[in-house]
């Protein structure tokens, strides 16, 4: 059900669950100081409660009011990143984020969207925890007919269009004087590099502690069809998920996922074929992971993977 600006700061204010649009994927948001919200976005979602929650805040200074201390670095990250799909984990002050938020982490992740509807939704709300407006496990949506799909007709969803991105914002966390991936993300390594001077590499969590980001454990981001991953498309008749620019076998369907020389336009589309591949009914697709493995080349390969994997 689609619903106005003022009606989703109403029933926000007033402790509902509603979605809304960012430049990444739909959000499922409640305003911070709503526990039983909250509470009702992890069984919407079917989402682990130990699976924290991005706290979205209306503009970088909002930090301060949670984080005990903000690293070196992390200034340049905010003004070159925010508005925009960075999220930065950053210890916290434990009375100010709801343990339920942070799932009992000492830790909280941050991140300013940039999208015009999502600003004007914080600006009479605050701050809002927001995860991605899907089933867990399901492709993110990047489209308001994605959130009724997953949540029903008459869930309320603020209609932003498709999500410019179309990929999550990028996790980073400082562990020993360092900035780390926590997930990749809309934002590369590389383009982290300019800002920073160094490469962060991407943090992989060790056995037997805590997960450094723990919605990397699960599984993510599947269709129900199978999806077979491979470098010779040529070789393949029936549904091969591809992109413009290259080659395939007259005999095959392909479904684009956009240009070979625009990976933007690739990750704006991802996840809307991984679903219309459900929507179809398709059961198996091969897909096309000849590409580049660099920039943003690295999360959609990610994507694919998880997507993948069963
Ligand atoms: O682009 C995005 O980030 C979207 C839009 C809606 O902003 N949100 C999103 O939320 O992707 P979600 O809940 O689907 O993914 C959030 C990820 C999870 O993998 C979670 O484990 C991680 O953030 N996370 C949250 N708090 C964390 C923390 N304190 N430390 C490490 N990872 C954290
Ligand atoms: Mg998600």
């Amino acid at each position: 059900m689609r619903i106005s600006i003022s009606e989703a700061c109403h029933l926000l204010n007033n402790g509902q669950v509603v979605s809304i649009p960012t430049e990444t994927v739909y959000g499922l948001a409640a305003t911070i100081d709503q526990p039983a919200a909250i509470d009702q976005i992890f069984s919407l979602k079917k989402r682990p409660s130990n699976n924290p929650l991005i706290i979205h805040l209306p503009s970088a200074q909002s930090v301060s009011d949670y984080a005990l201390m903000v690293p070196e670095d992390f200034h340049a990250l905010a003004e070159k990143f925010w508005p925009g799909p960075l999220t930065v984990v950053l210890p916290v002050d434990l009375s100010k984020v709801p343990s339920q938020v942070r799932a009992g982490l000492s830790t909280a992740a941050f991140r300013v969207p940039n999208h015009p509807l999502a600003l004007q939704v914080l600006e009479c709300t605050g701050p809002v925890v927001m995860p991605s407006a899907n089933l867990s496990g399901r492709p993110s949506a990047t489209r308001a007919q994605h959130v009724e799909t997953d949540f029903g007709p008459h869930f309320p969803v603020v209609d932003g269009g498709h999500s410019v991105h179309g990929m999550e914002s990028t996790i980073v966390c400082y562990i020993d004087s360092r900035w780390h991936i926590a997930r990749l993300g809309s934002i590369s390594a590389e383009e982290l590099e300019d800002v920073l001077g160094y490469r962060p590499a991407v943090a992989v969590s060790a056995k037997n502690v805590a997960p450094i980001c723990p919605g990397q454990l699960y599984r993510h981001y599947a269709p129900r069809a199978k999806l077979e991953l491979g470098k010779n498309a040529q070789e393949h008749s029936g549904v091969v998920i591809g992109y413009e620019g290259k080659q395939y076998p007259k005999a095959s369907q392909v479904m684009f996922l956009g240009t070979i020389d625009s990976p933007s336009s690739v990750a704006e589309n991802l996840y809307a074929v991984l679903r219309q591949l459900d929507d179809n009914g398709i059961e198996h697709a091969y897909v096309d992971i000849d590409v580049p493995e660099d920039g943003l080349w690295a999360t959609i390969l990610e994507r694919i993977q998880k997507a993948s994997s069963k």
